[in-house]
């Protein structure tokens, strides 16, 4: 056994530095009993860089499921299994590094490059956490998994709960989710409560249900959830053949998927993998913007949005758990903190589109927000940019239809405009009619 592959040992750490307490890894946490703060894994180390670099390197020509996964390939890095003969995978991850031209361009920037999370099996970066959150709860022998979603987490835990024969329960925001991604969940046959109330206020009501009925819930308090996401990270750092980016550029919501970021670059450095971090920007939408409030107010007080609105219906969220953790890797990584208007977002989505790469609304809340970047001087034009699309263009069709026939409509009724519009053209059945459109 080298020292790359040799096992080590895991457990589950209080992640307010004040407190630290530890417990084993089996144990159903995800808050610290003693101080309430959110839960993380903690490892004893991840063996020796050139290995590990080589192994990975190696595996990407087997055909084993778990090396073909673009999550599971990275396993060393976040080794709290000690039997990986029941995970599931659906060679997750695996998703490309796409460089985007005119995207730069209209960012401000030299080039730019889009990690595009939305090639995954359910067309969203969910699936690189669900893979190990799922594998948690079999090798706890859970039946029954939860959670509460804004559309993306609940279309890839009812797959793999699915692929793994686990009973799925998904609590939505009624009315408030894209068609695609709710067609996703009923189709891969999770039990399906759509909550007349908000992403926030269904989480609260999750979290007692999960201990009433002794449900395992699969949102990003789960930590292994967070271990999952770290792979994005990790597999990108892999393509550039371990170069270091010099900005990563994200849209934020609960502000689980900044957290699995920054924590899986703190490790990567720790492992020795990379000599120095990438800085990390989060981008919010105006409307459901509470982290980048606080942050712009010197993180004093964290105050919640009780009204969170947006047509970036992802990351609609207002009281996002995660920004104790959110706020400590922006800290780490003198990372930046921007907000985008609904404009903005749809405009940025189409460029990403007209680049023939294309994603859901969320996602272009990062090509939005490095405008502005550029613009305040808080990038260079010169920066190495990484920005992660987290879904598929195919998640949102209705938004896209309506936008580019000038139909979009913000949440507070105003009329967006379709400034890079593409609508289809009705024409009648005579080709010399077509001809003279044409020509
Ligand atoms: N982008 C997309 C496409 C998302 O679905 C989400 C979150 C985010 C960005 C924000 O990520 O929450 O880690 O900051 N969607 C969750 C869901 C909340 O329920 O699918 P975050």
């Amino acid at each position: 056994m080298t020292s790359a592959t040799r096992p080590a040992s895991a457990e589950l750490v209080c992640f307010n530095s004040a407190c630290r307490a530890r417990y084993g890894i089996t144990e159903v946490l995800y808050n610290c009993p003693q101080c309430g703060a959110l839960m993380e894994a903690g490892y004893s180390g991840f063996g020796n860089a050139a290995a590990l670099r080589g192994l990975f390197r190696e595996r990407r020509l087997s055909n084993a499921p778990l090396d073909q996964s673009g999550v599971w390939r990275y396993r060393e890095l976040f080794p709290f299994l000690d039997d990986y003969s029941e995970v599931v995978t659906l060679r997750e991850g695996n998703t490309p590094l796409l460089d985007a031209p005119e995207a730069a361009r209209y960012g401000g920037l030299e080039r730019l490059s889009f990690k595009h999370q939305g090639f995954n099996p359910t067309g969203s970066f969910k699936d690189n956490g669900m893979t190990c959150g799922v594998a948690q709860a079999l090798r706890l022998g859970l039946k029954r998994v939860a959670c509460v979603s804004t559309g993306n987490t609940s279309a890839s835990m009812a797959a793999y709960a699915a692929a793994a024969g686990l009973e799925a329960l998904i609590f939505l925001p009624h009315g408030n989710i894209s068609f695609g991604k709710l067609a996703q969940a009923l189709e891969y046959g999770a039990k399906t409560l759509q909550v007349e109330a908000n992403f926030d206020q269904i989480l609260a009501l999750v979290r007692v249900l999960a201990d009433r009925l002794g449900i395992y819930l699969l949102n990003s308090v789960n930590p292994f959830r967070i271990e999952g996401q770290k792979s994005i990270m990790f597999e990108m750092l892999d393509q550039r053949d371990w170069q270091v980016p010099d900005w990563v550029v994200l849209p934020g919501g609960n502000l689980g998927n900044v957290s699995a970021f920054g924590k899986s670059l703190r490790e990567a450095k720790q492992a020795g993998l990379i000599d120095r971090l990438p800085r990390l920007a989060v981008i919010q939408a105006e409307g459901a913007a509470p982290f980048h409030d606080f942050i712009r107010a010197g993180a004093c007080e964290f105050r919640p949005v009780p009204r969170p609105e947006t047509l970036a219906t992802a990351i609609r969220i207002g009281d996002p758990v995660s920004w104790p953790k959110a706020l400590n890797e922006i800290r780490c990584s003198e990372g930046a903190v921007e907000k985008v208007s609904e404009q903005e977002i749809a405009d940025a989505k189409a460029i990403i589109g007209r680049c023939g790469i294309g994603c859901e609304p969320a996602s272009a809340a990062t090509l939005a927000g490095i405008r502005k970047l550029t613009a305040s001087g808080v990038i260079q034009p010169d920066a190495d940019v990484v920005a992660v699309l987290t879904g598929n263009l195919l998640k949102d069709p209705d938004y896209i239809y309506k936008y580019h026939t000038g139909k979009l409509e913000s949440p507070g009724g105003a009329r967006l405009e379709s400034t890079f519009g593409n609508a289809p053209i009705v024409v009648p059945n005579d080709a010399d009619r077509i001809t003279e459109l044409l020509e």
